[in-house]
């Protein structure tokens, strides 16, 4: 993660209005309306392939996630992130590199089966992994995305903060607005091609990006620096969006990284966990695991049409942290039609069984027993006051209580 430090309040709400008041309003509405209304699903290659990511990866992922099931379950949108760019021609059209011989090929291919294509580039020369960005090109490259037919944009400022570090030396404020410039002109050339595009902002949660994000077009924005494939990095993940829910809605989202389930030595228990704080965070889900070689566990986990319905739920309300007891951490997320859902995570290292930890309803503004479906068993369960409630290490009880009282 690239750090280009903070920025006072005063200079963020100055920022985010001005932006906000230069960004015609039909231009907001399509943008923060037509796509993204629910959290973005689907798979993005750089978590599992890296940079060795190839045309052929992208067409069997997206034949597995229709094998899988996972189509069928809302994982629509398969991303090639960075690696796919070659050079540009003399009239500066960009082109892709021998690892994708035809984008255009490549997006019908994955139209065909039903699912929606996104790719990535960046505001600075280069991309995080040296490849071509869309600096000075970006109407250019936009046009060029929608002539491909692709659907979503995942824009990663990288070496674009080296510019705003040269053009505006020691001078945070000026920095910012560079970059928040960035974001806007390319937000403006996607909209200027006609075709929905879902505009995804990776520039690691810099900058209170949440405070001025939507009012340049963006439907989700990274709040984190890189998720990694084990559970410290996850749970690090998990405790920084405290704070963010009000900033998360239809259209706009709060977006801690993408999925590592399946990846790395990550237990069984922790892909769980994982999966259920994104969905109760209101995250995108875009997987990011090797599909073809996926066990049963595994699709058992992404494929929950319990948990995918409360990451999707229509209130798109994003989970709070009400308490913690010891290492026992207690979220809620407000769903619609009244309903609520409860998880319990034991973050830390042991099984509670020497020192248990008990629910306390009233926390929750819950009063006498409750009766949900434990989402991870199928099971109907009744939640009583005080009752000791005992889960494995980095284990989570996720339940979905249709009538709070
Ligand atoms: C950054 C992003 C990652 C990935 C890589 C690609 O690190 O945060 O998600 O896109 O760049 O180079």
């Amino acid at each position: 993660m690239r750090s280009l430090g903070s920025l006072s309040v005063a200079v963020l709400a100055f920022a985010s209005l001005a932006f906000a008041a230069s960004t015609p309003a039909a231009a907001q509405t399509q943008s923060t309306s037509a796509v993204a209304q629910t959290p973005p699903m689907g798979w993005n290659s750089w978590n599992f392939f890296f940079g060795k990511v190839t045309d052929k990866d992208i067409r069997d992922s997206a034949d597995q996630i229709v094998a899988t099931g996972m189509r069928d379950a809302g994982y629509v949108y398969v991303n090639i992130d960075d690696t796919w760019e070659g050079d540009r021609d003399a009239s500066g059209v960009l082109h892709t590199n021998a690892k994708f011989p035809d984008m255009k090929a490549l997006a019908d291919y994955v139209h065909s089966k039903g699912l929606k294509l996104g790719i990535y580039s960046g505001p600075g020369p280069k991309t995080c992994a040296g490849y071509a960005g869309s600096l000075d090109h970006e109407v250019q490259d936009a046009q060029l995305y929608a002539s491909w037919g692709v659907d979503y944009l995942k824009y990663d400022l990288c070496s674009y903060g080296t510019n705003m570090a040269t053009l505006a030396p020691n001078d945070k404020a000026a920095q910012m607005r560079l970059m928040i410039a960035a974001y806007d002109k390319m937000g403006k050339a996607l909209r200027a091609t006609g075709r929905p595009i879902v505009y995804s902002f990776c520039q690691y949660g810099m900058d209170a990006v949440w405070e001025w994000a939507p009012a340049i077009g963006g439907n989700l924005w990274r709040t984190t620096g890189d998720v990694q494939p084990n559970w410290g990095s996850i749970y690090a993940i998990i405790s920084q969006q405290e704070g963010l829910r009000k900033y998360s809605g239809p259209g706009h989202w709060n977006d801690p990284d993408m999925l590592e389930v399946g990846n790395g030595k990550l237990t069984l228990a922790e892909n769980r966990a994982h999966f259920t704080m994104w969905a109760m965070l209101a995250a995108p889900l875009l997987a990011g695991n090797d599909l073809p070689n996926m066990k049963p566990e595994i699709k058992d986990i992404l494929t929950n049409r319990d948990v995918i319905a409360i990451d999707q739920d229509k209130l798109g309300q994003q989970a709070s942290r009400i308490y913690s007891d010891g290492e026992v951490d207690v979220w809620t997320r407000p769903l619609a039609g009244g309903a609520m859902a409860v998880v319990v995570l034991n973050a830390g290292h042991d099984r509670y069984s020497t020192h248990p930890f008990h629910l306390d309803l009233a926390k929750l503004g819950l009063h006498g027993t409750q009766t949900g479906k434990d989402l991870w068993t199928g099971k109907t369960v009744e939640l009583t006051d005080n009752m000791p409630i005992e889960l494995v290490s980095h284990d989570v009880l996720l339940v979905r209580i249709a009538a709070p009282k």
